[in-house]
């Protein structure tokens, strides 16, 4: 039977599991208005050739230069402060832990895929100071004041030449919200595990970018459950398919990981949930998906699906005032996903 999720529930539980069911708080009323408005064998310092700065901007937004138009997401100052909401929701549904795979205290190698601003690296790196902590993407963005054992590198995850050839093992691989980023995850995750020690852990968490109901006002989220849908057909067109947090699970075990487990939570979009934790959860959650709204419509609905940007603005403007209609009781799930390589020798 669903649990249900109110106001009496344990303090400091601000995140569900699929089985609670989030009650709604019918009083709740707030504003309509949208708020729109180096390497790891060297220094953390880089020297930024012009093919890694020499942005491009398109409709407002900047994006990224090396490899360009690989990733589809803007990375100026907008996007960089829409990750860090992301990663600060992320940590409060992990009631302050940084990841949930069992890696033991004393990690000695991090890699953080497509890190983005870089601060969960930052974050593990303070807290595994004997740990080095590598962290790479397409975009140098990440800040300058970082712990002395965290590295960042510009690099591309999906090269087709040496990526992968580290001078030795990791303990540990994250890769936060890379749904839409990967044109082959099972290839990404057996690169990966050739990468691990034996016994090393690897970690997916990520946002189902679909919205989900437990009552019948998904239906009056039409422009949410179109917008989702075209987001995922754009991104197959665009080769990185961006609705597959469903199959992490299956494809790590496909991939020879042990010992894989999958956590969802559900995050409530809005402050409709009566529990006044999952309200300020809810809350947050609400301005970052009103920020990604941009960031993941502008290419994907210009480029690949021949949208002007107009029409994609007038979409939006209906979506976001769905995502402030109090009266919808959407959520979105997040999925943790993790499992280690094999010891030598394991079957
Ligand atoms: C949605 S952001 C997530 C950032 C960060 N992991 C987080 O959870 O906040 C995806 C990041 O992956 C990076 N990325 C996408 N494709 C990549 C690739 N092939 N190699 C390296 N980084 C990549 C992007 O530049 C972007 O910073």
């Amino acid at each position: 039977m669903a649990k249900v999720k109110s106001s009496t529930s344990a303090p400091g539980s601000s995140s569900l599991d699929p089985t609670d069911i989030i009650v709604p708080d019918d009083e709740v009323d707030y504003q309509t208005a949208s708020p729109d408005n180096a390497s790891e064998t060297g220094s953390s310092s880089y020297s930024l050739s012009s093919s890694v700065v020499n942005y491009t901007y398109e409709n407002g937004r900047r994006y990224h230069a090396y490899r360009e138009g690989a990733y589809f997401a803007p990375n100026d100052e907008q996007e960089q402060a829409r990750m860090d909401l992301l990663q600060h929701i992320i940590r409060i549904v992990l009631k302050g832990d940084l990841f949930l795979a069992p890696i033991g205290p004393n990690p000695e190698r991090v890699l953080d895929l497509g890190t983005g601003t870089g601060i969960w690296a930052i974050n593990m790196a303070d807290e595994f100071p004997k740990a080095t902590v590598t962290g790479i993407d397409l975009s140098p963005i990440q800040s300058n004041w970082i712990p002395p054992n965290c590295y960042f590198q510009v690099d591309d995850f999906e090269s087709p030449w040496d990526f992968w050839d580290f001078k030795k093992p990791f303990d540990f691989i994250h890769a936060g919200n890379l749904a839409g980023s990967v044109k082959d995850v099972p290839n990404l995750l057996q690169r990966a595990k050739d990468t691990l020690r034996p016994g090393g852990w690897f970690e997916f968490v990520d946002f189902a970018p679909e919205p989900f109901a437990d009552d019948d006002t998904l239906n009056d989220a039409k422009y949410f459950r179109e917008w989702s849908k075209l987001c995922d057909e754009a991104s197959i067109k665009f080769g990185k398919r961006m609705n597959v947090t469903s199959f992490y699970k299956q494809w790590m075990i496909d991939a020879g990981y042990k010992d894989v487990n999958e956590v969802v939570h559900k995050v409530p979009v809005g402050r409709w949930p009566k529990d006044p934790k999952l309200k300020e959860l809810g809350e947050y959650f609400r301005l970052e998906v009103l920020e990604s709204l941009e960031a993941y419509s502008f290419a994907l609905m210009t480029r690949v699906l021949g949208w002007s940007i107009e029409e994609v603005q007038a979409f939006l403007t209906e979506l976001r005032s769905e995502i402030n209609n109090r009266k919808l009781h959407i959520y979105s799930k997040l999925y943790i996903v993790y499992g280690r390589k094999p010891e030598t020798g394991e079957n």
